[in-house]
């Protein structure tokens, strides 16, 4: 595969501009962070994908089963003025966008970053800070399930993964989606409208009780709103909470 069926007739002016394709990469987060500490000249909106990753690498220390090539797994440089909490679900909120109005499939944002689609979870990201040249770098890694068959999934997540395969019977070439894809991360990046708003219209937690284990322990809780900042706010047991990340939290796909 040549890099330039990812660049040719892209829809953007920015993101994915340089894009850097690896056959295979323990992980395209990993590689990037050490290429930036390296000093190599990245401009905002590169991005590496990688066909296959031997060590791709999920929130919270989990690992992101990628050694195949079932799907799209890259990572954005931005320079950012966000704050990363709000960061985080900007690709979410550009694929649940993309998949709504290119491909028919009725796909929400899990706070803080995963989408699902039928309260399944076909994709999911992590966003990880380094600084260079004096400026911080996001690196904004994305796995997207394309190809999978159910199959395709560990026993452990067989009842809550799917794949775009799985939702519409037909597999999309990956540079297609590539593109189709980067072109809504550039306009909901570039939007007048904030991510708490998109959050608002492209999840469906807001007016519902969601269940989670809180630091081990069971807890319901009904989400009242987001924060610009992209901080959930719930209330449990009549009080007021405000959820910054998802560390110490495992909710629930179904609600
Ligand atoms: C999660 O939901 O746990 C986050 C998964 C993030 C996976 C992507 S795939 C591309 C990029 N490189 C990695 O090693 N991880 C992210």
């Amino acid at each position: 595969m040549k890099v330039n069926i990812f660049t040719d007739n892209l829809n953007t002016k920015i993101y994915g501009q340089n894009t850097v394709l690896f056959e295979s990469l323990e992980s395209t987060n990993k590689k990037m962070i050490e290429d930036l500490n390296n000093n190599i000249k990245l401009e905002e909106g590169s991005v590496y994908i990688a066909l296959k990753q031997t060590s791709g690498k999920g929130s919270y220390g989990n690992t992101w089963h990628s050694d195949n090539n079932l799907g799209l797994w890259f990572s954005i440089l931005l320079y950012s003025p966000f704050k990363k909490e709000a960061l985080s679900f900007l690709p979410s909120i550009a694929l649940s966008k993309c998949l709504r109005e290119k491909y028919n499939t009725l796909a929400h944002v899990k706070w803080p970053n995963d989408v699902l689609v039928k309260n399944k979870k076909i994709s999911g990201t992590l966003i990880q800070v380094t600084s260079t040249n004096n400026k911080n770098a996001c690196i904004i890694g994305t796995g997207v399930n394309l190809y999978h068959e159910k199959k395709d999934f560990s026993l452990d997540i067989q009842h809550k993964a799917t794949s775009l395969y799985m939702e519409i019977g037909n597999k999309v070439k990956l540079d297609t989606f590539y593109k189709d894809l980067i072109y809504y991360f550039e306009e909901v990046y570039n939007s007048d409208k904030s991510l708490a708003q998109y959050f608002r219209e492209y999840s469906n937690m807001i007016g519902h009780t969601i269940k989670a284990k809180k630091d081990g322990k069971e807890v319901e809780a009904l989400v009242k709103d987001i924060t610009e900042e992209g901080y959930l706010i719930v209330e449990t047991d009549k009080k007021i909470e405000t959820w910054i990340s998802r560390a110490s939290l495992d909710i629930d796909t179904n609600y």
